[in-house]
């Protein structure tokens, strides 16, 4: 078998064996593939497409790339949640404490934010002292003792996508459905997961910005899950503007413990509920949407959830009386409001605006390469459907360094947009399951 012989097939449309497949991934892992050839035939998937049953064996041998975790020795149900991204996304934050609380162990492994998306990682480590880097040993033992751990990816685990995943970026090749299911896929089984809910973004602020790609991604990855043997239910939520009110690192964990004393905005609390009572009913947990409802909403009234999160942050090394005491979180130095030009109705806050102003800020990052700096961010004062008079706050930034607050500025001045009263569209889109 040769790189160029596979790469010529799938130039040609041709599918390739799962023989091919494995060796192809594993050749590339060690670098007897080369990256100039992987890029080619990349680029061939991008245009070509996976089948079913390319992709099921394309994900399963990423997956085995590396080391595949083993929770046998845990007896709680194993189930996760991932996101495809977008602003103001901090929904991991509340919901992991809330669901391990009700009795679901979550190994969770997040990402750092890229671009204008944030990252879970880099808002748990705004906390002074958290760490997101656990050797496999802390990992499960953190697991073990609190049902519940936030971390970020080992070298070890799935390498091929580490790989991959630096090529398609720099080779136009990200946004394909099944490179893209499958990097996700593979990282999430390699897990040892009973469950997964997935949260497909929708709009502006996403990946996918039309509800066709998203549906066609989120399908595609709950057929991989169903191929493995891991129940995977996935949702399409709306991502036209961010979560919340808070886009930042520092203040979305402010607004994550909001939620946990069930105090959180709407919309943030209406997504984090559907999605930890779908992990809830893929556990075994509760049967029904609306006792798994009552059963998170008793985790939050007794605070068993709050308490949940300070455990956990302090088993990462992190300072837990932040969930008490906000000002233990670093905060930017200066503040800047951003005014109604016009009186009238908010008919929409442009997610995709507010994403790469709260980057500018330097609240995430262009490149992997570049440091956060976790006290900066934008609160959002005035979101769709809200009515506003003339000159009173839009947004209120808070920053560090006067020339990217600067730079900033002209997303937000147009991320708003103000006349008659919107229709109120549905957060959740729909629910696909196999
Ligand atoms: N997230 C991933 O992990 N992989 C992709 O390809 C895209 C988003």
């Amino acid at each position: 078998m040769t790189a160029v012989e596979l790469i010529e097939k799938k130039r040609d449309g041709e599918a390739l064996t799962a023989n091919e497949i494995r060796w192809l991934i594993d050749s590339y892992t060690v670098g007897t593939v080369t990256d100039y050839q992987m890029a080619a035939m990349t680029m061939a998937v991008f245009l070509n497409g996976l089948n079913a049953e390319e992709l099921a064996v394309w994900t399963d041998a990423m997956m085995h790339s590396g080391e595949v975790l083993d929770f046998d020795l845990i007896k709680k149900p194993k189930v996760d949640k991932h996101s495809t991204g977008g602003v103001g996304d901090k929904v991991s934050i509340p919901l992991v404490p809330m669901v391990a609380a009700c009795g679901v162990a979550i190994p969770m492994i997040s990402g750092r934010g890229l671009g204008h998306t944030g990252g879970t990682l880099d808002k748990l480590e705004s906390i002074p002292g958290f760490t997101a880097s656990l050797d496999r040993e802390r990992f499960t033992s953190i697991l073990e003792q609190h049902g519940l751990v936030m971390a970020g990816q080992s070298e070890s685990l799935v390498p091929a996508d580490r790989k991959l995943y630096a090529l398609r970026d720099a080779t136009g090749t990200v946004p394909s459905i099944p490179l893209i299911s499958s990097s996700i896929m593979s990282k999430k089984l390699a897990e040892d997961l009973d469950g997964l809910v997935l949260d497909v973004k929708v709009g502006s602020g996403a990946f996918m910005k039309d509800e066709a790609s998203a549906r066609t991604l989120a399908k595609t990855m709950v057929g991989i899950g169903s191929a493995h043997g891991t129940t995977t239910v996935a949702y399409l939520t709306r991502m036209n503007e961010p979560l919340g009110h808070e886009v930042g690192n520092a203040s979305e964990i402010v607004e994550s413990i909001a939620v946990l004393r069930g105090d959180g905005p709407a919309d943030l609390t209406e997504v984090t509920m559907v999605l930890a009572a779908e992990m809830l009913m893929l556990g075994g947990i509760e049967d029904s949407t609306d006792a798994a409802n009552r059963r998170l909403e008793q985790v939050i009234a007794s605070g068993e959830a709050l308490e949940l999160f300070g455990e956990v942050i302090e088993a990462q090394g992190g300072n837990r009386h932040v969930i008490d005491d906000p000002s233990l979180l670093p905060k930017a130095s200066h503040r800047f409001e951003v005014k109604a030009p016009i009186s009238g109705f908010v008919r929409e806050v442009d997610a995709l605006a507010i994403g790469r102003a709260a980057m500018s800020l330097g609240a995430g990052r262009e490149t992997k390469e570049d440091s956060i700096d976790p006290g900066v961010g934008i609160t959002l004062n005035a979101k769709t459907g809200d009515s506003v008079d003339q000159g009173a706050p839009l947004a209120t930034l808070a920053f560090n360094d006067h020339d990217r607050a600067e730079a900033a500025l002209p997303f937000l001045r147009e991320a708003w947009e103000i006349g008659e009263a919107p229709t109120r569209q549905e957060l959740i889109i729909d629910r696909i399951d196999g």
